[in-house]
């Protein structure tokens, strides 16, 4: 059973520490990418401590300091807008305009420099936002797939367009272009993959980029700065660091973004996006909020359940957007679920992120704990109970997992997103007033439903298709795999990621047409024969 103790206990001394994880120096951050060089910052800087304490001597716990980043100011962010913007040239650039084979080439250099740094970035992910080594090792390897299936997206893309096709007496060739300057901001929980899900794609579709590391999760970018300014043309990718509010305001005010890729919550990206001139030439593409229910009917496997449950509730502390964060269950069998899940959690290793077999690892936000605590006391105030021992107890950036039950509608934890390590439980008699439940929600992301029978989960599946993006059957709600459309309804979501969706969103069809006659087919086949434009051409990508 967890205690206050107990959990302070598993904070190590430095020498507990073991040396694969060790930070041998902080990472000093004192450069800003910005025109395709790592330029010396003379400014302020904001360091960056970890949600690990570290024991002194004494016993006393301090939070380790890793490193710092500069703290930019309006000035310098747009700066680094403005070498953006000088790259984009208004779609006259050399990167807007390189063709197709050539930008894939830069990425491939790009990618072994990303391979290698890959010890550095995983150390980094752990300290910097806690996150267990299997964890931080699998965002770390997901990205380089992504990107490599990304490029390969992009050649199966361009192959089916290096073609002409002949409708009514117009011969035409489409392709994909480049949108503009494109801001790209994700979240801590996945702050290298979210942020390369739309970054890379934005960068290879042709837009120069700049973009903004979350609040946690600015460190792990340092190892890869100097990649983006070898392996691509000057301004194409720049780097903002600082307060969101000083810097990223100004950006959008300046009416010289044109496309803003975002992961996070709804309130942050209005309040972004409404500070565009002209927000009706601005292309969002946002991943948003979602408090994802699971369902558990009368006839549920609940030794699966269980398990995809406390996968689907509690990985990475419940910090997923995708996270289950709801949990209706029948009330037949109620008793028995919400007893093995709490065996289930009780069971999970709390620790550092090195350590072997950890599930439960500190949380980074310094107000977390507390505000799971007031969630978690809300619902015990209305009627609920804590089930599992031990569960909720807080010790500086840990929260001990608590599967709360019965939740019920009035309870802050019935619609709010928790974003931690709370497993709030629903009984329900029919599992109408659960889909009730989903229909009155403001989100709209995934649902997942356990059960037998084929005739009850279809007679649930029809209606939730139209709230939710994703109903899955006997399993975790998830992103993945990442070529399946990431999206959702309400207020989780505008526009769809996957590795060829996102080659969609960061891009827009053009066209060249031209009547079919005897002047046009001779200047169309001299330019192709002369290879005298990038977008005109049959030439194939192997
Ligand atoms: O935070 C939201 C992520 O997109 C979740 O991805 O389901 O693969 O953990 P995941």
């Amino acid at each position: 059973m967890q205690s206050r103790e107990s959990l302070l206990d598993a904070f190590p001394d430095p020498g507990g520490i073991p040396a694969d994880a060790r930070l041998d120096a902080p990472v000093r951050m004192d450069g800003v990418l910005v025109g395709g060089k790592v330029v010396p910052w003379e400014g302020p800087f904001q360091d960056v401590t970890s949600p690990v304490r570290i024991r002194s001597g004494g016993g006393a716990l301090s939070p380790a300091v890793i490193g710092r980043f500069p703290l930019m100011t309006e000035e310098a962010a747009l700066r680094s807008l403005d070498a953006a913007v000088k790259a984009w040239d208004r779609g006259r650039g050399e990167w807007p305009t390189m063709p197709v084979a050539q930008r894939i080439r830069c990425f491939e250099k790009f990618l072994d420099r990303m391979r290698a740094a890959r010890a550095e970035v995983v150390r980094l992910l752990m300290w910097e936002i806690g996150k267990s080594r299997p964890d931080s090792e699998k965002e770390f390897d997901r990205t380089v797939i992504y990107v490599r299936d990304t490029l390969n997206a992009l050649k199966d893309l361009d192959r089916a367009s290096s073609r002409f096709t002949i409708e009514d007496g117009v011969i035409g060739q489409i392709r994909r272009a480049p949108l503009g300057v494109t801001l790209c901001m994700g979240p801590f929980n996945y702050p290298l993959n979210e942020t390369y899900t739309t970054l890379v794609p934005a960068i290879l579709m042709g837009n120069p980029v700049v973009f903004k590391p979350p609040r946690f999760g600015v460190l792990l970018h340092a190892p890869l700065l100097s990649a983006f300014g070898d392996c691509f043309p000057p301004g194409v990718v720049n780097l903002v660091s600082g307060v969101g509010r000083q810097v990223v305001g100004p950006l959008m005010a300046s009416g010289k973004i044109d496309v803003f890729a975002f992961i996070g919550t709804s309130p942050a990206a209005d309040a972004i996006r409404k500070q565009h001139p002209k927000p009706h030439r601005l292309r969002c593409v946002l991943g948003l909020e979602a408090k994802n229910p699971a369902v558990i009917l009368p006839d549920a496997d609940l030794e699966l359940a269980v398990k995809e449950c406390l996968l689907g509730t509690l990985s990475f502390n419940g910090q997923r957007c995708t996270a289950i964060k709801l949990v209706f269950v029948h009330e037949s069998v109620a008793a028995d679920f919400v007893e093995r899940l709490s065996a289930a959690v009780s069971a999970l290793k709390i620790g550092m992120p090195w350590n072997e077999g950890v599930s439960i690892t500190p949380l980074p936000e310094p107000g977390k704990p507390a505000l799971l605590a007031e969630l978690v006391a809300d619902a015990v105030a209305k009627g609920a109970r804590v089930v599992n021992p031990g569960g909720g107890a807080t010790a500086e950036s840990f929260f001990s997992p608590a599967v709360v039950y019965p939740v019920s509608a009035s309870m802050r934890l019935f619609r709010e997103e928790q974003f931690g390590p709370v497993v709030p439980v629903v009984p329900f008699r029919n599992p109408e007033e659960a889909v009730a439940a989903i229909v009155a929600s403001d989100y709209g992301q995934q649902v997942a439903l356990f059960g037998k029978d084929p005739e009850q989960l279809a007679r649930l599946v029809d209606p939730l298709v139209n709230q939710v993006s994703r109903v899955n059957l006997n399993s975790q709600c998830q992103r993945g795999p990442d070529t399946f459309p990431f999206t959702g309804r309400k207020d989780s979501a505008e526009g769809t990621l996957s590795v060829t969706d996102a080659l969609r969103v960061f891009s827009i069809r053009a066209l060249v047409a031209a009547k079919e006659n005897d002047l046009n087919r001779g200047i169309l086949t001299d330019i192709l024969r002369e290879r005298r434009s990038s977008f005109l051409s049959t030439d194939y990508i192997f």
